[in-house]
């Protein structure tokens, strides 16, 4: 049954000049809305305590579960203002789809999809205000998460789960934005395994990627290029994004689902591939490939995808051994024109003829 999250109003709200500055640089994940969306799940009586209410800190105990063994899932998606003041959601349906196969690797509780969409509009609808002008490609990014809030220290499944919603504005996720990055193919970490997580959206893959960021960092790179963890053969994804090759025989090719997070802007951009002249492919690519076909010109441009990224050009590979340019080092005029197009549809500025927006005020 689809719960109704009723809002209970803060009585002190950022004020509307401060939150003003704020939307002229929101940077990402900097600055937070007035209220929160949360639930409680427990073992015995499901979920309950549907409510938005003002943005508060959580209160746990040192022995809540997720302190200790990670349990803890979570998602992104973006709220975007059309040129009429409209604000809609890209393909909410798929996040919620997906925090559920999340929820079943974690063992953490489902929640239904009508639940998750009316958390995030109940949410966006009370932080409207929240949501940035057309025009300039911002926008109001939103994280629901789930994680075990039970005071227990043995290793099972926690009784008590603690759903919240939360958001905040949103400007580029790389301050290099679409100049384009250069990834670090780390040798020295993997992301996950066959039967690991790697394939559901939770903390704990996260924090397993930092070290290799630091790695990257050193090394002049902005993210990582995982390997697979059997024999660092083959391209995974980026830690924060899905990667696309373009190869001058027009087809789009991207590593198949398995160990990898089935991103909603990499499955988007396969949809949309074909209206780019693109055949959409989804196989293994080994390093050896992608070195050779962007030395030889077969692949023309590179790209990562992903709901806080959107289209992030990659303009060059470096590793230990390796370093390589794509194309002429310069953003490729397709991932342009795949950014625009997706940009063009979440800003409304294009028919939605796919049906992937929805309304929420
Ligand atoms: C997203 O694109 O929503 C992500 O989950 C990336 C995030 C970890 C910054």
């Amino acid at each position: 049954m689809t719960a109704d999250f009723p809002l209970r109003r803060t009585t002190r709200p950022v004020p509307d000049a401060e939150r003003e500055t704020i939307l002229s640089d929101p940077g990402f994940g900097r600055y937070f809305t007035d209220h929160m969306a949360t639930a409680v799940w427990s073992r015995d009586t499901g979920w309950h305590d549907h409510e938005v209410r003002p943005l508060e800190a959580f209160s746990l105990h040192p022995a809540a579960a997720v302190l200790h063994y990670a349990q803890e899932i979570f998602e992104g998606l973006k709220a975007y203002r059309h040129a009429d003041g409209s604000v809609w959601l890209f393909r909410p349906e798929a996040n919620a789809r997906r925090f559920q196969r999340s929820a079943r690797r974690l063992a953490l509780p489902e929640l239904d999809e009508q639940s998750f969409l009316a958390s995030v509009e109940a949410l966006v609808s009370a932080d409207e205000p929240w949501v940035p002008a057309h025009g300039d490609e911002k926008s109001l990014y939103i994280r629901p998460y789930m994680f075990a809030a039970e005071s227990f220290l043995g290793v099972r499944p926690a009784a008590t789960i603690q759903y919240a919603v939360i958001a905040g504005p949103a400007g580029p996720y790389f301050s290099s934005g679409v100049t384009g990055v250069t990834l670090w193919v780390t040798a020295n970490y993997t992301r996950a395994a066959t039967g690991g997580t790697g394939d559901a959206k939770c903390g704990g893959n996260y924090a397993g990627s930092l070290a290799a960021q630091i790695e990257a960092q050193e090394h002049g790179c902005e993210q990582v290029l995982y390997l697979d963890s059997s024999d660092h053969s083959r391209l995974e994804e980026s830690g924060t994004m899905n990667i696309c090759l373009v190869t001058s025989d027009g087809q789009l090719i991207t590593p198949s689902l398995g160990t990898i997070l089935e991103g909603v802007t990499r499955d988007s951009v396969l949809e949309l591939a074909t209206e780019h002249g693109l055949t959409p492919v989804e196989r293994s690519i080994t390093v050896q490939e992608l070195r050779d076909s962007c030395a030889d010109g077969t692949v023309t441009e590179v790209f990562a995808a992903g709901t806080a990224a959107v289209l992030t050009p990659i303009v060059g590979f470096r590793s230990e051994e390796l370093e390589t340019t794509v194309g002429d080092g310069a953003p490729g005029k397709v991932t342009v024109a795949i950014r625009d197009h997706i940009l063009d549809l979440q800003y409304g500025r294009i028919p939605d003829n796919k049906g992937w927006l929805r309304k929420v005020c």
